[in-house]
């Protein structure tokens, strides 16, 4: 309530309404708590929620809940310790290309506020793999799961794509808990072309014999890879691109991306709607819940899905699990409903986990 009645309102207005300005400053104070430990722990002590009942283990790696940040908030890294003492559960980090990059020209960024929505074609703005790894090679080692999420530097052609993954993939490989294949944002030239049977099949076989490679150098166990679809593929495409991952053995899905869809945005000014870039936030939330039931349907629950789209209060949260995500994961809602949301939602499925955990054990009791 604090967040949405006064903090909001001044975060939105301050920067003369600019969504990107006031989207860097609030990094730029997360970081500087993630580098000074005692305000983290502040950060910790009024935000954090933890509870055996949320404990998630996938892919070998603990998750101490399954509310993660997605990928676009934090690209470089650079408030890690804040996130964990947000209460996040896990932190993808990225998209990050090979080529440090400056993305596309301002402004990239829009509110669409009475759908708690926002358009964006930032264009992946980030440092470069390199300096994303040099960044994780300093301690202190982060405190939570961190995902890395690879994409292609526009510079580099669509044919050399595997090459420009594949670089980055080998920098980061040290650091990331999981890696996920961004083949989904729509503000790439042609980047979605990647999800063709043909495209995919070449990055994914290439990425995933780069990942032999690196873990034999060490003597360790190849890195989870997973694979982060777009809402606006036919239903026959996802199908087509989960046999991909079949056929390549990627660890699990990420569902969905933001949408080139304006449907479902009444009353909003034709010009704002227009503005080229992603949807995401409220009016994603329909078809990400298809999504990841149809995902959760053809691979009758085999394949661990990132639920993530539209997410903004423990009920979407929940309804998210039920259609069959194992793991969550939020942006805009948290632009619009603040960091209490994050508490708020662990609260909640801690509340039902323990819930069926007890029906769980009188069940077997009874038997
Ligand atoms: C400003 C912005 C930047 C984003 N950047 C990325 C990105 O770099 N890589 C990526 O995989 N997804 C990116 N996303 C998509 C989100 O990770 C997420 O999939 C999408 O916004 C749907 O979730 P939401 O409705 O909770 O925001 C971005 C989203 C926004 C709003």
């Amino acid at each position: 309530m604090l967040y949405q009645r006064l903090l909001r309102p001044i975060l939105f207005s301050l920067w003369h309404g600019d969504a990107e300005q006031a989207h860097e400053r609030t990094l730029g104070l997360l970081a500087i708590l993630s580098r000074r430990r005692a305000l983290a722990d502040a950060l910790r002590h009024a935000y954090a929620y933890s509870h055996p009942a949320l404990e998630r283990r996938l892919f070998g790696i603990r998750f101490p809940n399954p509310l993660g940040l997605a990928a676009g908030m934090d690209k470089d890294g650079v408030a890690i310790a804040a996130w964990a003492a947000l209460g996040f559960g896990f932190v993808e980090l990225g998209t990050v290309t090979w080529y440090a990059q400056p993305g596309n020209p301002r402004p990239r960024l829009f509110r669409l506020s009475q759908h708690q929505a926002l358009i964006n074609r930032m264009g992946f703005n980030n440092a470069g793999a390199a300096a994303l790894a040099a960044r994780l090679a300093e301690p202190p080692f982060p405190p939570i799961p961190v995902g890395i999420s690879l994409g292609k530097s526009r510079l580099t052609a669509l044919e050399k794509a595997l090459d420009d993954y594949r670089a980055s993939f080998r920098s980061l490989f040290d650091y990331g808990s999981y890696f996920a294949i961004n083949v989904s944002s729509p503000n790439t030239p042609g980047l979605r072309e990647l999800q063709d049977r043909e495209h995919l099949d070449a990055l994914l076989g290439g990425l995933q014999a780069e990942n032999r490679t690196q873990s034999r150098a060490r003597g360790g166990k190849p890195r989870p890879l997973l694979l982060k679809i777009a809402p606006d593929l036919s239903d026959d495409a996802i199908t087509e691109v989960l046999q991909v991952c079949a056929e390549h053995a990627i660890d699990g899905l990420i569902a969905v991306n933001t949408s080139l869809s304006r449907t479902g945005l009444p009353g909003v000014d034709p010009a704002l709607a227009a503005q080229s870039g992603g949807l995401s936030g409220k009016p994603l939330t329909t078809r990400a819940l298809e999504v990841v039931r149809l995902v959760a349907r053809e691979t009758q629950g085999r394949l661990p899905i990132i639920g993530v789209g539209g997410i903004s209060t423990p009920d979407d949260a929940l309804r998210m699990l039920d259609a069959g995500a194992t793991l969550l994961q939020i942006y805009t809602g948290l632009v619009y409903e603040g960091p209490g949301m994050v508490g708020r939602i662990n609260r909640r499925l801690a509340a039902h986990n323990a819930a069926f955990r007890i029906q769980d054990s009188e069940f077997s009791k009874g038997n």
